[in-house]
């Protein structure tokens, strides 16, 4: 990582979703034209300040990079300790996964006709450059882990809301929905818009 970390990606990314957002389209072709945005993103590991890189040892991290001012979409970055998953959980929202440094498995699940949570397909593992989406339409309950257990994984996300403040669900090994607002590890966000600090165009 450079001393100034590119952060002209993630202007760029920004920039370009919320043109795609401000133009009314089905959540599928939003999905579909912000995909390859996100893939662009991650494409390359030189933006990440190593603020929002830090895994914690209990803990996986989940650092707002930027929220839309009008909350229509969130940009996180996920930092998996060695080892580390989350419950199983779902969305409500859709949500686009790219994955930066290291790799995770994601595990999707869904209802048995009795009711019963069960594991859906083989995990998709995802390696850097890799992007995946989850969404109520597509499948929105799943559980990810770090694939490795010696060192730290990151993936960054980018949702249709702002998702630390959004009441969702984890659920547990029979599959009761326990309610969830997953908050962010931070409380100060990457300064990405101090141009005097970059090289002149
Ligand atoms: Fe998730």
């Amino acid at each position: 990582m450079p001393a100034q970390p590119n952060f002209a990606r993630l202007r760029q990314f920004i920039g370009e979703l919320a043109s795609l957002i401000d133009t009314p389209a089905t959540e599928a072709s939003l999905l579909s034209q912000a995909r390859p945005l996100l893939a662009e993103l991650v494409r390359q590991d030189d933006w990440l300040p190593d603020d929002f890189a830090q895994p914690h040892p209990e803990r996986y991290q989940q650092f707002l990079l930027h929220a839309d001012a009008r909350q229509r979409f969130s940009v996180v970055s996920f930092v998996w300790g060695p080892g580390q998953r989350t419950p199983v959980h779902d969305h409500r929202v859709w949500g686009l996964i790219g994955m930066l440094r290291g790799a995770e498995d994601s595990q999707g699940f869904a209802f048995d006709p009795a009711g019963r949570l069960r594991p859906q397909g083989a995990p998709v593992r995802l390696q850097p450059g890799d992007v995946e989406a989850v969404s109520p339409q597509l499948g929105d309950i799943h559980q990810v882990s770090n694939a490795f257990n010696d060192r730290t994984s990151i993936s960054i996300h980018v949702y249709g809301a702002n998702i630390g403040a959004v009441t969702r669900a984890v659920y547990g090994p029979e599959g009761q929905e326990k309610p969830f607002i997953s908050g962010y590890s931070n409380t100060h966000l990457p300064n990405i818009w101090d141009l005097s600090r970059e090289p002149l165009a």
